[in-house]
């Protein structure tokens, strides 16, 4: 056969999404099943939002502002920065996507730890890249100084996921002053705090606040997690101007959706409700991890809205025993499991599919 696309993404792995709940609920026979693998917040679209949408959806027919000014002002106030530093994309995910574009060129390498977020080695390929993948530590979280490293002359990007999708930990402020301090000027650091806004611990650093000034390094943040969003694609980041402009030359036109645009602002006005949903998420992080270790089960501390369970190659049984019980959980055969915090009763009927798949 005439081959029409790059043989190297022959053996590229699919991004797997979580499962779909409905089908899962009818395949059981079951009313509903419950969805814990997308790291989303269970409570809803925030207040105004849904109302935000339907007004922007009378002018759908038009393309939204290319230059997202409206959004990109609003961001700029919360996070205090100027709006030349804030690019959005369509999810933090289609950001990342940009990074390696402006960075890399065939050949060239991004360096990550693994596991982490899925989509890193997906994006380097895809940019023609080649993904480095940095073994995590035994506790579970980056291994900055192996990451530091493995920075080499053909470097061009490096990836700081914190905290660490699908693990849960995080860097503290001394170890990635370290690792920043190791990492040459040259070289973009993109750090990804998609789950920022479940943060506790003290130590781990705003890396807008912290780091936001150096020159090489790039905040990656997203409206789909705390701010409810995930369907609607918002992400955004914050560079130092000449490189939040070559970013937006090269970012897909108009990916900032209309209804994006306009639900954004009307989330950025319920931050108080995104406080409030946040402390439930944590307070039930916390209790979901006192029952797993209850369990006998190793559970790293998490600073996200999830939990990890290193299973190893048990990953997959686990995850099949609770999809069997109507809960789908997300298991990366031969690591771990990752389970989404969801409401306390999503949540007790997970810890009771878990009890069962163990027993
Ligand atoms: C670490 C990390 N970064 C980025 C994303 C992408 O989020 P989105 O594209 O929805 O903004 C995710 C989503 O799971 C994530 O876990």
């Amino acid at each position: 056969m005439t081959r029409l696309t790059r043989a190297d993404l022959d053996t590229l792995p699919a991004y797997v999404a979580g499962r779909n709940v409905a089908d899962l609920a009818r395949e059981l026979g079951l009313t509903e099943a419950i969805k814990l693998a997308s790291n989303e917040v269970p409570y809803g679209p925030l207040p105004g939002v849904p109302e935000a949408i339907a007004e922007a959806a009378r002018t759908v027919h038009r393309y939204p502002d290319m230059g997202v000014v409206a959004l990109r002002e609003r961001l700029a106030d919360r996070y205090g920065v100027s709006p030349d530093r804030v690019v959005t994309g369509c999810g933090s995910v289609g950001l990342a996507e940009t990074l390696a574009k402006v960075t890399c060129l065939p050949g060239d390498e991004i360096v990550h730890a693994w596991r982490s977020f899925e989509a890193y080695p997906i994006i380097a390929t895809g940019a023609g890249a080649t993904g480095i993948r940095v073994p995590n530590t035994a506790g579970h979280g980056h291994d900055l100084s192996a990451m530091a490293d493995a920075i080499t002359d053909r470097t061009r990007l490096v990836i700081v996921c914190n905290p660490n999708n699908p693990t849960g930990t995080s860097v503290r402020r001394a170890e990635l002053d370290r690792f920043l301090a190791q990492v040459p000027d040259d070289v973009l650091v993109v750090l990804d705090e998609a789950y920022r806004e479940f943060v506790t611990d003290e130590q781990v650093p705003d890396a807008l606040e912290t780091y936001g000034d150096r020159p090489n390094v790039v905040v990656l943040r997203t409206m789909s997690k705390a701010w409810g969003l995930a369907g609607l694609r918002m992400g955004f980041l914050v560079a130092q101007p000449e490189v939040a402009a070559t970013i937006r030359k090269v970012v897909t036109p108009f990916s900032t959706n209309l209804l994006a645009q306009a639900a954004a602002l009307a989330a950025l006005d319920a931050e108080d409700e995104v406080t409030r949903r946040c402390a439930l998420i944590i307070a039930e992080r916390d209790r979901i991890t006192e029952a797993l270790r209850k369990l006998q089960l190793e559970v790293p501390a998490s600073q996200a809205n999830f939990v990890w369970l290193p299973l190893g190659d048990r990953a997959a049984a686990f995850g099949a025993a609770c999809e069997a019980r109507g809960v789908i959980v997300r298991a990366f055969q031969p690591d771990g499991v990752r389970v989404t915090i969801g409401t306390p009763e999503e949540n007790d009927a997970f810890l009771a599919a878990a009890e069962h798949a163990l027993a």
